[in-house]
This record gives structure tokens, C-alpha cells and sequence, in this order.
């Protein structure tokens, strides 16, 4: 069986996971491939940071379901939340459309934070997501953990996290 991971990857932490998966299956990878790129697999294996609730590069798989028929697919989005399963299933639903949902495992990692690195555009987003928080009344645990990682920069990549994708695979 052929399998490649394809990533796409602002500040790292996707790049790790996808990098750790490959190096367990012992299969290829490719950042910001295209769909030429995996057209020769068997599996493709699509990871991605979420940024304001979306999956960066998905629409690899997302949008190409048909061309990509016959393949084993499988998807997985780095964000820095906690991934709590109520917030998890409002956001897969909000990211993926159903016929995605119904047809492609998908996987949320913790990935982490460092405000910064950031960009400029992306700074300017998460400044007013900073200014949207401290104007609400109640601040859940997750606000008030997002706001601390502003100062300090958080990581949570851990290959542990990766037991439940890679359960897919059998040795
Ligand atoms: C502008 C911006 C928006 C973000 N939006 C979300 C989000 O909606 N949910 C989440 O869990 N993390 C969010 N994050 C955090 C990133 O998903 C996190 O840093 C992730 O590890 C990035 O992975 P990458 O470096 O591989 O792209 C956001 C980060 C930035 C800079």
C-alpha cells in the first residue's frame, strides 16, 4: 500500500505531526502538495493547521472527493484549543461538510501558539480575537488559557496524540 502525507504548515506544528506520521508508517510526505502529487498513492493521509476555524490545505481532499475515488483518505487539523468533544463536533461540522464527515476519518491534534511568530495579517486577527475576549463578562478556561499563550508560548505536540490516527494503520 502507497501512502503519503500531504501538509500544509504556517509555523510548525503540523509539519511535526505529518513528519512523525510518515516516519512511523515509513511512508512519503509532501508539503503543499497537489492533487498530481498524491494521484500515485493508494492513501493519502491530509493534515492541517485550523485557522478561524478552517482547515488549512483540505480542500486537497475536500473539494476533490471524486477525483479521489478509490484512495483511503484520512484528515487531520492542528489547532491550539483544548479540542473538548462539544466545542470538537461544533467545529468538524462548521469545517467539513457532511458527505466529508460521513466518508473521511478525520483527527483533531493540539498543535500550539507563539504569538511572536506570527505574521502580520495573522497578528492582526488574533489581536482583535484578543480584543472580542477581554470585552466578555464571562471568560471560559479556554479564553483565559488563549489569552495567557499571548505571553507565553504554548506547545503541545506530543506523538502520543497521533495513537488514535495511526490505529488506521495496522502494523
Ligand atoms: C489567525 C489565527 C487563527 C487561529 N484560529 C484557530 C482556531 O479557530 N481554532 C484553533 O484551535 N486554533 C486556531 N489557531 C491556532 C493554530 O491552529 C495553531 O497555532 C496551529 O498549531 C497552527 O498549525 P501550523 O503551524 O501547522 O499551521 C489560530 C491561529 C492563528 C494565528
Amino acid at each position: 500500500m502507497k501512502v503519503i502525507v500531504a501538509y500544509k504548515s504556517k509555523y510548525g506544528y503540523t509539519k511535526k505531526y505529518a513528519e512523525w506520521i510518515a516516519e512511523t508508517l515509513g511512508c512519503d510526505i509532501k508539503e503543499n502538495a497537489s492533487l498530481a502529487d498524491v494521484a500515485g498513492y493508494d492513501t493519502v493521509i491530509c493534515g492541517g493547521g485550523i485557522y478561524a476555524g478552517r482547515i488549512n490545505g483540505a480542500k486537497l481532499i475536500t473539494k476533490n472527493l471524486g477525483r479521489l475515488a478509490g484512495k483511503k483518505l484520512v484528515l487531520f487539523a492542528v489547532g491550539s484549543s483544548a479540542g473538548r468533544s462539544g466545542e470538537l463536533e461544533a467545529f468538524w461540522e462548521k469545517a467539513l461538510e457532511e458527505n466529508v464527515r460521513e466518508q473521511v476519518p478525520h483527527f483533531y491534534l493540539r498543535g500550539g501558539f507563539d504569538y511572536g511568530r506570527l505574521g502580520r495579517i495573522d497578528r492582526m486577527m488574533m489581536d482583535m480575537l484578543k480584543k472580542m475576549l477581554l470585552k466578555k463578562d464571562l471568560l471560559t478556561d479556554d479564553d483565559k488559557g488563549l489569552l495567557a499563550a499571548y505571553e507565553t508560548p504554548v506547545d503541545f505536540t506530543d506523538r502520543e496524540n497521533l495513537n488514535e490516527l495511526l490505529q488506521i494503520f495496522p502494523k
